[in-house]
């Protein structure tokens, strides 16, 4: 089970060896949860990881060297992977990049490294083939619906900026021609955290867009969006199901092109999402009317689900000793140190603050966010001049870090006056 209910005895353990030589707060991820979700989609022709969701590039070489392609959103994504030991302009595309937009960095270096290109804009599309005819391409559609954990997670429908809109296929053939573009494959992401219903949806959608284009490809992207459990007891997806939906959309596209097809997933935040924890000490507790706030060492800063989507973490207290915190139940809201009354771990979509039952801690004792694997770090920012955080690694009892803290030093040091223009 990749999310088991409690925190398993092994982790609990590493928790607490980190804090010995790490100071809080920090990311934790364990390496096993990854692996096995990989399993879990191997059915698919190619797994490509969405970085977005975890980008450091210790966690891109696992899952380089378990046979996990990448996509990238940026040039820094792209150098990421290329750190990570992934090789640019293969055959079998190990390195994508998917966007809406592309400034004119990007373009050179994808164009210099032969990155095929998902065009989700016809201008992105136009922009690259008036320098580098038969580049390959991509084209990400907006299939005309979404679906998403919050209405700012649904990437598909007319509230949408992202892909080009499935009415515009004939559109984005003009330019592919008229720029002798390489179309390799048709690519669809309606939204992350979208249920089964939504994803099995856009089968039939792509199954549409195919037949639109009346000419060859060799791939299709279901994108990524699927769902994890975050709480005890949440069900999973149903990935036999999901394949299945998409392998028989997939045989029927290979008919009407007369040509085999590789099936390509997109998951982030599925591939890492249940493998990391936020790890922060309790340093005070106020008690407000009758409720409790537990104010930890990290915020909104860290993590910043809870506040962008309302996102539930299941948070679990434990002693330095190594013990759950246990005891009567009390009405309590954890929150961070950030000068801003939103950062609260505990909270709902539209920022209403919501109390929890949870045993009292004491100051001093840890708090372990879970399920934080997935678009955790990546959307750290430096709020209140707070430093990163670091990154450690869990994989086979052994801890690595694998992100040093940011300094302060560090930090300040890029506000170097420059000279006047
Ligand atoms: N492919 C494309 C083109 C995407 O835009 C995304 C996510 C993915 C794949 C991966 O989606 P996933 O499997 O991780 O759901 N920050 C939000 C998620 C925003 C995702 C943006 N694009 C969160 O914390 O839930």
């Amino acid at each position: 089970m990749t999310r088991p209910d409690s925190l398993p005895h092994s982790v609990i353990k590493a928790v607490l060896r980190a804090t010995q030589s790490v100071a809080t707060p920090f990311w934790l991820y364990e390496t096993e949860p990854m692996r096995e979700r990989v399993q879990q989609l191997e059915k698919f022709d190619v797994i490509r990881f969405a970085q977005k969701a975890n980008s450091n590039i210790h966690v891109l070489s696992i899952f380089r060297e378990m046979g996990v392609l990448v996509d990238a959103v940026s040039l820094g994504e792209i150098e990421r992977a290329l750190r990570a030991g992934y090789t640019p302009g293969t055959l079998d595309q190990e390195i994508v990049i998917t966007a809406d937009i592309i400034d004119e960095s990007t373009l050179i270096r994808v164009i210099e490294l032969g990155i095929p290109v998902n065009c989700g804009s016809l201008d992105m599309l136009m922009q690259l083939g008036q320098i580098a005819n038969n580049h390959p391409v991509w084209l990400r559609l907006n299939p005309g619906f979404g679906h998403g954990h919050s209405h700012k997670t649904n990437t598909g429908g007319p509230f949408s900026k992202h892909g080009i809109w499935h009415e515009n296929i004939a559109d984005a053939l003009r330019l592919v021609d008229k720029y002798g573009l390489n179309l390799i494959g048709l690519h669809m992401h309606i939204g992350s955290g979208a249920d089964y219903t939504h994803l099995r949806q856009v089968c039939g959608s792509m199954l549409e867009a195919v037949k639109q284009l009346d000419r060859p490809i060799s791939s299709i992207s279901a994108g990524g969006g699927l769902p994890v459990p975050s709480r005890p007891g949440e069900p999973e997806i149903e990935i036999e199901e999901y394949y299945a939906a998409w392998n028989e959309t997939r045989i029927e596209i290979e008919r009407i092109i007369g040509d085999k097809i590789c099936l390509e997933i997109e998951p982030g935040r599925f591939l890492t999402g249940n493998a990391g924890l936020l790890v922060a000490e309790i340093r005070a507790i106020k008690k407000i009317g009758d409720n409790y706030f537990v104010l930890l060492d990290t915020g909104f800063n860290e993590l910043a689900r809870p506040i962008l989507y309302g996102s539930y973490h299941e948070i679990v207290f434990l002693k330095r000793s190594g013990v759950l915190v246990t005891g009567p139940l009390k009405s309590i809201a954890v929150a961070g140190p950030l000068c801003e009354s939103g950062d609260v771990f505990t909270q709902n979509d539209g920022g209403i603050v919501r109390f929890r039952e949870l045993p009292m801690p004491q100051v001093g004792d840890l708090a372990i966010i879970r399920d934080v694997g997935g678009y955790g770090a990546t959307m750290s920012s430096n709020y209140n001049s707070r430093p990163l955080a670091p990154e450690i690694l869990l994989d086979d009892g052994k801890l690595t870090i694998i992100r040093q803290r940011q300094s302060i030093e560090q930090l300040l040091d890029l506000e170097v006056r420059g000279k006047a223009f």
